[in-house]
């Protein structure tokens, strides 16, 4: 017999007493997954909390590239993830792909003494630790322009990888020259290099949205995050970062009309009124969506059975390699 919403949340609740357990859960999960989180925030705030808390088993809810920085920074714990969910932005780059790239700046003349790679956070372990082998390291949407800054201060190309739209948005910001790879530019041109990777959910926002808001209600904000293209963030009034976004809309005078573009999940829990969606397709990140509350009881009892499912597991060369890129990062 299927469980309903509460019987399941009961059952949850009655594991998360008796086990060993953290549950964490991402922004942009579905409500009722969200609800049931210990610990919830984006995806740096998850893995910084998780690693202050002394449980054995890490219930991840989020994507692959979330769970993994966990496991990075918490290499004693075991994460475990209701579902194996991946980031669509993350699984467009791997190893192969990511030493492609520093073959094509190579080319353009560019020699690995004068690369310095940062990947965005939304990437597997495998790459960060490609980046950490190179002197590089991570950054995350809310710490990029810092990060940035402090690498070019050792006068080398940026390779930024993988989310083109966040390489581009922060060279904007700092008045930087970006150009991304394939484009048929010369690398060698640009102080940002960006790997031609997207968010699909990020892409559904257009410069016609902000028109269509701007006309139905005028005086409405237009606030967004930097992995929408640069044409959409160069439109509105504030871009940042999941955190910064919801820091900027609860500051709002109630009255206030905002037009948000980012995840729906997020959005929708943002504010009671005068908030709207920023697209007329719904913005839903289909991998964050994946996870249930059924999936969540399912993997508390394989926990409870001593047969976890989908644990995360790294090898040790990735584990030790990804973990100097998050915390370089984390020393900054
Ligand atoms: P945060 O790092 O802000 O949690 O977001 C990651 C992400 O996937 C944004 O789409
Ligand atoms: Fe990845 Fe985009 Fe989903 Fe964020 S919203 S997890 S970047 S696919």
């Amino acid at each position: 017999m299927q469980l309903t919403t509460e019987q399941l949340k009961e059952k949850i609740n009655e594991y998360k007493k008796k086990l060993d357990v953290t549950v964490v859960a991402h922004f942009y999960q579905r409500d009722e997954v969200f609800e049931v989180g210990d610990i919830t925030g984006d995806s740096l705030e998850l893995a910084q909390k998780t690693m202050a808390d002394d449980s054995k088993f890490v219930v991840f809810c989020g994507v692959g590239f979330m769970g993994q920085s966990v496991k990075v920074l918490s290499p004693h714990k075991r994460v475990v993830m209701p579902k194996v969910a991946c980031c669509a932005m993350a699984t467009m780059i791997d190893g192969v792909q990511f030493d492609k790239s520093v073959k094509a700046l190579n080319e353009a003349g560019i020699t690995n003494e004068n690369i310095l790679p940062i990947t965005y956070i939304n990437s597997n372990a495998e790459v960060k630790a490609k980046v950490a082998e190179m002197g590089g390291m991570v950054c995350t949407s809310s710490n990029a322009k810092k990060i940035i800054t402090t690498a070019l201060k050792e006068g080398k190309k940026i390779l930024f990888v993988p989310d083109r739209c966040l390489g581009q948005n922060i060279a904007n910001q700092m008045g930087l020259k970006s150009s991304v790879l394939g484009d048929g530019t010369n690398p060698a041109d640009a102080d940002i290099i960006c790997f031609n990777g997207f968010c699909s959910v990020h892409q559904l926002f257009t410069v016609d949205d902000i028109k269509f808001y701007r006309k139905k209600f005028p005086g409405i904000l237009i606030a967004v995050h930097p992995e929408c293209d640069p044409a959409i963030c160069a439109a509105s009034d504030f871009v940042g970062s999941t955190s910064q976004l919801i820091r900027y809309i609860k500051g709002l005078p109630e009255d206030q009309k905002v037009a948000v573009g980012t995840e729906f999940n997020l959005v929708n829990r943002l504010r009671p009124k005068n908030t709207y969606v920023l697209s007329s397709t719904k913005p839903e990140c289909p991998t964050m969506n994946e996870t249930t509350l059924q999936d969540v009881y399912d993997i508390l009892k394989s926990i409870d059975e001593d047969e976890p499912l989908n644990e995360i597991q790294i090898d040790e060369h990735t584990q030790k390699w990804a973990k100097i890129a998050l915390d370089r990062m984390l020393a900054l």
